[in-house]
């Protein structure tokens, strides 16, 4: 099969090549394939309409897997190109990063050294440039990033967007778009109250372009003044910011949460204890969720080698008595989850010194019973949270040992896990969960594929924010 290198066609050959990907909206080497197919085959059927621009992300942006966001930045031909350096800024102070296009017009009013020079990154302006890394820049300008900001965006640019023209860099970017699109207009109010620019943002804003501004005020010819100066440069990045990054929801707002978590250690002298495998994962993990979630959260935890997850208020407690004794001075709470691996058993009297081997010889532990945590706070009667959440932790028999110990600890919901020393569950990262709740119709149970300590966290908070007691506007069980 022979291979085919664009780069070293024949000029004039490459150039129409690339303006017919670009007003096809497809990068040089589909053309190409197009092209081929069409010949062999005959031309390919009518093609359906595009989805509008909104809707066509299928490719995921780079966002998406780093957090942080990067930004197409065409910069217009018009006086408040100068404006666009500032927004370049302020962009950036939001952790944005800003890759500029500078159309003809706008190399008239800012010079491609200055935006590079405060982006940080080369400035693009010929639809062929031989000096680009990409074959097809405009695809690669188009798709890599999350969002494209077109300001100033002239009248002419928006007419040429409106009618799908591709023929230079911005306008070919534009149209090969699948990524969000903010304009922030900027013209002379009689351009922009013209019945065609009218018409064009009408269109655009059918298309699912979004758009900032323009301000009313004086424009830049002198006497000139009404609708038609660009937004601020603050304004612009607020709106990209907005557009991105959507506020959170905040389904748990006004609720309070408590968790335990992490093992807990029972004295059987100054230096010793009693403890379990435990690493507190879990329960940190689902802590974290219900703050992002909006909730009041207070961590009631056992020694740990873990941070404090942001906005919960951390407890560190040692033994099973003492956490009690802080989960109940934390009532009243709207839910309760009980992801601490409590010890069974403390030591019946603890020594006060040291436990020397030639005083003792070999010491018999005489053991009692801790209390129970979850089944004391399912079964009061005075500020029982509304919904009460308990781990089973089994090494066999999950279901039906899980199913036991929600009769008998009283709760409302279980979460089982299989904690065998084949899951890898203690200490580990994943979990595989079934969630057990007492219904009218007696127990039902969910099984949960395979997930991370996080993904168990987050499914949990959603399946709570589901439940109807605690979904905005929901009433108190
Ligand atoms: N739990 C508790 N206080 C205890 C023991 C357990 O609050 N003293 C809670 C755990 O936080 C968990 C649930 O009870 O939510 C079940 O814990 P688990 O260790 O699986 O069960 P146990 O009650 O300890 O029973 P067993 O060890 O026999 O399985």
């Amino acid at each position: 099969m022979a291979n085919l290198t664009i780069r070293k066609l024949e000029d004039a050959v490459r150039d129409q090549l690339r303006l017919r990907a670009a007003q096809n909206g497809r990068s040089v080497e589909d053309e190409v394939r197009v092209i081929l197919r069409e010949t062999i085959q005959g031309p390919i059927g009518s093609v359906p309409p595009p989805a509008p621009f909104s809707q066509r992300a299928s490719d995921p942006a780079p966002g998406a897997s780093t957090g942080i966001i990067h930004v197409t930045l065409i910069i217009g031909g018009g006086i408040a190109a100068y404006k666009a350096l500032d927004l370049i800024r302020r962009l950036k102070e939001r952790r944005m990063r800003v890759r500029c296009v500078l159309t003809r017009a706008a190399q008239q009013f800012v010079t491609q050294l200055a935006a590079s020079a405060l982006s940080g990154e080369r400035c693009y302006t010929d639809l062929f440039d031989a000096e680009s890394e990409f074959d097809a820049g405009h695809i690669r300008l188009a798709r890599d990033c999350d969002l494209i900001v077109v300001a100033p965006a002239t009248g002419d640019l928006m007419a040429k967007m409106a009618h799908g023209h591709a023929d230079d860099l911005a306008s070919a970017i534009l149209l090969a778009a699948n990524r969000p699109i903010l304009l922030a207009p900027a013209m002379n109010p009689l351009m922009w109250t013209n019945p065609a620019t009218r018409r064009n943002a009408a269109q655009l804003q059918r298309d699912g372009i979004r758009v900032v501004g323009p301000n009313a005020g004086e424009m830049a010819e002198a006497g000139e003044a009404g609708l038609g100066r660009m937004s601020e440069p603050v304004e612009i990045a607020d709106a990209a910011e907005r557009l991105i990054r959507p506020p959170r929801a905040r389904p748990l707002a006004g609720k309070r949460v408590l968790v335990t978590a992490g093992p807990t250690h029972e004295p059987i002298d100054p230096v010793r204890y009693i403890a379990n495998r435990s690493s507190g994962k879990q329960g940190y993990a689902i802590a974290e969720a219900a703050a992002d979630a909006g909730a009041e959260v207070l961590l009631i935890s056992g020694p740990v080698d873990l941070k404090s997850p942001a906005n919960v208020t951390l407890i560190a407690v040692e033994s099973a008595r003492e956490m009690l004794h802080r989960v109940e001075a934390a009532l009243p709470v709207d839910v309760g989850i009980f992801a601490a691996a409590v010890a069974d058993w403390r030591v019946a009297s603890e020594g006060d010194q040291k436990l020397k081997k030639t005083s003792v010889g070999i010491p018999t532990l005489h053991l009692v019973e801790n209390p129970d945590i979850l089944a004391t706070i399912a079964h009061r009667t005075e500020q029982r949270p509304r919904l009460v959440i308990g781990f089973a932790a089994e090494t066999e028999n999950l279901l039906d040992n899980a199913r036991s110990k929600l009769a008998r600890k009283g709760c409302d919901w279980i979460v089982a896990n299989d904690v065998s020393p084949a899951s890898g569950v203690m200490g580990g990262d994943r979990n595989t969960i079934h969630l057990l709740s007492r219904g009218e119709n007696g127990v039902a149970i969910e099984s949960w594929p395979i997930m991370s300590k996080e993904e168990v966290a987050t499914a949990l908070i959603a399946r709570i924010v589901s439940e109807q007691a605690f979904s905005p506007g929901g009433s108190p069980a």
